[in-house]
């Protein structure tokens, strides 16, 4: 696409970019994006209705099922060229941050380092009841317990009414105040706090790009809004830095 002057301009004067990435950075390496719809053995259920503590305590086996397809699923994915793209970025521009919405570590497969993991990751585990990550799950068990306490263990993400983990609201907090560069990606912000990320970052004049093929409720509050994949959009704007 025809990337505008002035938006490879801010990137190239650029002292601190914050990259902000959503499930839609995964959709090209074939993991399906949250408010998709799912398709073979979900179809019937809705992502929504999963991701939750609620869902979880209700039918812990079922969430279980669950998390294992989608962990399978990420096991066999690889990460895109947008992925390899944010990662060589981060090489290119005197200081990149990177926050990510997604659970599938494909940014730290791609090479990306000190990734702030906003809603935490599909392959840990966390105690339900005393919330601290374990490392010696029973993989077998149909709903692992804690060797600690005996209680069921959850995956070591974030669901729907919880608070996101405190190091990484702050660390994703002090950056955004302090990039001069925010780039919304594969996002549809509409969860929050995330969502109000590229907002704090503007109120602090950053200069904010979205990369979306769809308009968001982010794309009227953007200057520039790069409508398509980031699997190509974001290798376009590497590759401007390397001329
Ligand atoms: N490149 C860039 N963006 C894309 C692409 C692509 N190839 N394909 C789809 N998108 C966009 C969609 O247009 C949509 O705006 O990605 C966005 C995906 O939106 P969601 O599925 O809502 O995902 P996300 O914004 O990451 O959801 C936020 O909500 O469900 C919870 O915890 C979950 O982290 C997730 C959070």
């Amino acid at each position: 696409m025809r990337i505008p002057a002035a938006a490879l301009d801010a990137l190239r004067q650029a002292r601190h970019v914050v990259a902000l990435t959503g499930s839609g950075a995964s959709a090209e390496s074939g993991v399906p994006t949250f408010r998709d719809a799912q398709t073979g053995l979900w179809a019937q259920y809705n992502p929504l209705d999963l991701a939750t503590p609620e869902a979880f305590l209700e039918d812990p086996a079922l969430i279980w099922r669950w998390y294992r397809w989608r962990r399978e699923l990420v096991a066999q994915a690889k990460p895109n060229a947008g992925h390899f793209a944010l990662a060589a970025l981060a090489e290119r521009v005197p200081r990149l941050t990177l926050i990510t919405q997604n659970v599938d570590g494909l940014h730290q497969r791609a090479g990306s380092d000190k990734v702030i993991e906003f809603h935490g990751n599909l392959f840990t585990e966390r105690c339900f009841s005393e919330g601290i990550v374990v490392t010696d799950a029973d993989h077998e068990a149909e709903v692992p317990k804690c060797s600690a306490c005996g209680g069921m263990l959850r995956p070591g993400v974030v669901w729907f009414g919880e608070a996101i983990p405190e190091t990484a609201l702050e660390a994703a907090t002090a950056a955004t105040a302090d990039c001069d560069l925010f780039l919304s990606i594969g996002t549809s912000s509409v969860v929050w706090p995330a969502a109000g990320l590229a907002a704090a970052a503007r109120a602090n004049n950053a200069v904010v790009i979205e990369i979306n093929p769809d308009v968001t409720p982010q794309s009227g509050q953007s200057h520039f809004c790069l409508q398509g994949k980031s699997g190509e959009i974001l290798p376009e704007l590497l590759d401007y830095l390397t001329l």
